[in-house]
């Protein structure tokens, strides 16, 4: 039987913190209790899910190139604070050609200046902000459409 088909799940600095990390903001829910959910909502949708962590910006950009090598169906990618620097995931996301989904937990717009920034969402297919976990659920659910899946 052929491989089922996969997305990645990227999650950039400080995620990893989530559930202790100002839950006040980010909620209570930890990373492994997100990967969970989206994992469960992928297996009813008979995909696979890579979900990975990093606080290194370079691993961000490896595995993007590597989900495009990969033939992955989509990314969805939580930079972090690197989604408001980073000209290098601004050009890696440019540089391949499945789609990237940006995702965030809170409303980046709706707090400090410098996140109102986005170097990600400039090269994104799609943003989803705002929702605690269920962004990440909403931006599966976005890139299941996205690949007729
Ligand atoms: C975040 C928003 C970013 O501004 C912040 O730097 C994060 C988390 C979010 O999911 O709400 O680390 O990406």
């Amino acid at each position: 039987m052929a491989d089922k088909p996969t997305i990645y799940v990227l999650n950039g600095p400080n995620l990893n913190l989530l559930g202790m990390r100002e839950p006040e903001i980010y909620g209570h829910d930890t990373l492994d209790d997100i990967a969970g959910q989206v994992e469960d909502a992928a297996q009813d949708a008979g995909v696979s899910v890579d979900f990975r962590q990093s606080n290194h910006e370079g691993h961000l950009v490896d595995w993007l190139h590597e989900a495009n090598a990969l033939e992955a169906k989509a990314v969805l990618l939580n930079a972090g604070a690197f989604t408001h620097t980073s000209v290098a995931l601004y050009d890696a996301i440019k540089s391949i050609s499945i789609p990237v989904i940006e995702v965030h937990l809170s409303n980046p717009h709706a707090r400090e200046e410098f996140r109102r920034h986005s170097y990600v969402g400039m090269a994104a297919k799609g943003s989803i902000a705002g929702f605690g976990g269920n962004s990440y659920l909403l931006a599966l659910k976005a890139a299941l459409d996205l690949a007729g899946l």
